[in-house]
């Protein structure tokens, strides 16, 4: 037996405490869709190292990015049930199980960087967070990626009826599947893994994303045309199982709170900049039309959509509603 074990013939065994330290770590999976140079996928890695850093390696995040765990069709469920502890789905991904979350996809909801903050550090913020305890989960913090832009590889996207007969990929959303209707186009829900080869097969014809999203995953090689809108705005909500956060120790969940606060702040001061030079990369490449709205064509856009406001004002709740509202004044 002890043959097996050439450890133990050479003496007694030596207590190891870093050894029993790491036997006691508390291992993150955190599960992500977006490649690693993009807001979302940086910030985990930062958040991993603060965690690290602040626990001394007794909490380690373990950073699945690219989907390669789970898409957003099976992450919130892995969340659910324990086989990831962290996920940061876009804010659309959660409008299915929480109808609050279309509220942050009506059309022009954020009119500024101001607006987007206001509302995430404030009252939007809150009660979205508040409905994810229906299901015991817990909002740990709204990261930023940034405004959404249009692509197309059919026809530049300029006035309101450009939009008419092409079939653009959205994430699951009854809001954005209704921004593309009241514009004419067909709509068809795809995880974001699949957004290239479709576009790229022809299967659709335009989507919509932040710039860090359609330069990473290579989207304007396989598109002509790219209208600068910000009609809408991609964020993500960091999200926790509950019931594993409330097993952990107090000064564990203090570290990960505090490295949590760290990596939101430094994420927002980063995003902006990426976003703006992904997009001269872009614009170097000269592979793509980019077209930047001009406000007069920016009204037309807004007039077409504004009625959802009110058509999903039940759905999604009127107080929810008129908070989006109020950011526009
Ligand atoms: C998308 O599916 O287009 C985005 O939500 C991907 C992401 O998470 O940024």
């Amino acid at each position: 037996f002890v043959g097996f074990r050439p450890d133990l013939e050479a003496g007694p065994i030596h207590y190891d405490e870093e050894q029993a330290g790491l036997s006691n770590r508390i291992v993150i999976k955190f599960s992500h869709v977006v490649a690693e140079n993009t807001p979302k996928g940086l910030a985990a890695i930062y958040f991993a190292e603060r965690v690290k850093e602040k626990t001394a390696g007794r909490v380690e995040i373990q950073v699945f990015p690219n989907g390669i765990l789970y898409t957003e069709k099976n992450e919130f469920a892995a969340l659910a049930s324990g086989q990831v502890q962290m996920i940061a789905p876009a804010l659309s991904n959660l409008s299915e199980q929480f109808p609050e979350f279309l509220a942050t996809d009506l059309p022009f909801a954020f009119p500024n960087d101001e607006a987007v903050k206001a509302a995430f550090q404030g009252k939007i913020g809150q009660m979205l967070f508040q409905a994810l305890e229906r299901q015991n989960i817990k909002g740990m913090a709204f990261w930023p990626n940034g405004f959404k832009q249009m692509t197309s590889s059919k026809q530049e996207l300029i006035k309101p009826d450009d939009f008419s007969g092409q079939v653009f990929r959205i994430m699951p959303s009854k809001v954005l599947a209704a921004q593309f209707q009241r514009l004419g186009a067909k709509v068809v829900p795809l995880p974001f893994n699949e957004v290239y080869p479709h576009l790229e097969e022809g299967k659709v014809d335009g989507e919509e994303n932040t710039i860090s999203n359609i330069y990473t995953k290579r989207l304007y090689q396989v598109q002509n045309y790219l209208t600068l809108s910000n009609h809408g705005y991609l964020g993500y909500a960091v999200l926790t199982n509950g019931r594993f956060w409330n097993q952990l120790p107090a000064d564990e969940k203090q570290a990960i709170e505090e490295a949590m606060a760290e990596t939101t702040q430094w994420l927002n001061n980063l995003t902006e900049r990426m976003n703006e030079e992904q997009l001269a990369q872009i614009e170097a490449s000269g592979q793509i039309k980019i077209h930047r709205l001009l406000p007069e064509e920016r009204a037309a856009w807004i007039e077409r959509l504004t009625p959802l406001y009110t058509e999903y004002a039940a759905t999604i709740g009127p107080d929810l509603v008129q908070a989006v509202k109020e950011l526009q004044q």
